[in-house]
């Protein structure tokens, strides 16, 4: 009896390891086939040689894009470099990358951009929030955006407990925004194997002075958020197309 119960035990782990393994495969694309679609309107970007992260444009076309994220279990282009913020202008024809210095004290060394999200304020200054990952750790960074001086002032860094594997942020006001939590341990291994067993507990934080907490949660893996203009706001999980070259 105690035989056939350890057999049933063992095909029960084996059978659920082998649905993870396949869940796991497609979730990254891995077995999917895709018709090659030309990029209509596409220009290669010069100056981002090192891979980009995320993107957010400005009303005037300007755009900031996060570089260099080193990030557990993803591939990184130039380990050595620390992340950087470039700007493009979109309305040039063939818009070029151009990196913005950060002033004000700000530690480069250890920069590890992911998302970024801008806010402009009623004096029209924009701001511009970035999730760090210092030291793999996870802060949000305040910059003021000199468009004159094409650079940066680092303002404040915020740290929170609750601030943890933070993604991707949206900003709804001054020091007020929501944050995607893509995984819930901080240990490499821990984080991989969660990701691994799709567990479904990674959540969106809202955050102001005032007040932090989780506002959702349940998802796979909480990745970009963004809002719409209703300020309704929504997630998309993490999702990467191979292309079949
Ligand atoms: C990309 O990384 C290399 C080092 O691996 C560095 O020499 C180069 O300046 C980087 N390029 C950019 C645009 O940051």
């Amino acid at each position: 009896m105690a035989k056939l119960l350890l057999l049933t035990l063992l095909g029960a782990s084996l059978a659920f390891v082998g649905e993870r393994l396949l869940a796991f495969r497609n979730s990254f694309g891995a077995v999917q086939e895709l018709e090659p679609v030309e990029p209509q309107n596409c220009v290669l970007i010069e100056g981002l040689e090192n891979g980009s992260e995320d993107i957010d444009i400005l009303p005037s076309g300007l755009a900031f894009i996060s570089s260099g994220l080193k990030y557990p279990g993803m591939p990184n282009f130039a380990p050595d470099e620390p992340g950087k913020i470039f700007l493009i202008d979109m309305n040039e024809k063939n818009p070029r990358a151009q990196e913005l210095e950060i002033s004000n004290g700000f530690e480069k060394e250890s920069f590890n951009p992911h998302g970024i999200s801008t806010f402009i304020d009623k004096d029209q200054t924009v701001y511009l929030y970035v999730v760090n990952h210092p030291h793999m750790k996870s802060t949000v960074e305040i910059f003021k955006f000199e468009e004159q001086q094409r650079s940066l002032v680092h303002l404040k860094t915020i740290k929170h407990e609750l601030l943890k594997s933070v993604n991707n942020i949206v900003v709804l006001g001054p020091e007020q925004f929501y944050a995607t939590r893509d995984h819930y341990f901080t240990n490499y291994v821990l984080a991989l194997l969660e990701m691994f067993l799709d567990l479904h507990w990674t959540s969106v934080l809202f955050y102001s002075p005032k007040e932090v907490k989780v506002v959702a949660k349940g998802f796979s893996s909480a990745n970009g958020i963004t809002v719409s203009l209703d300020k309704k706001y929504f997630v998309s999980r993490m999702f990467c197309l191979r292309s079949p070259g």
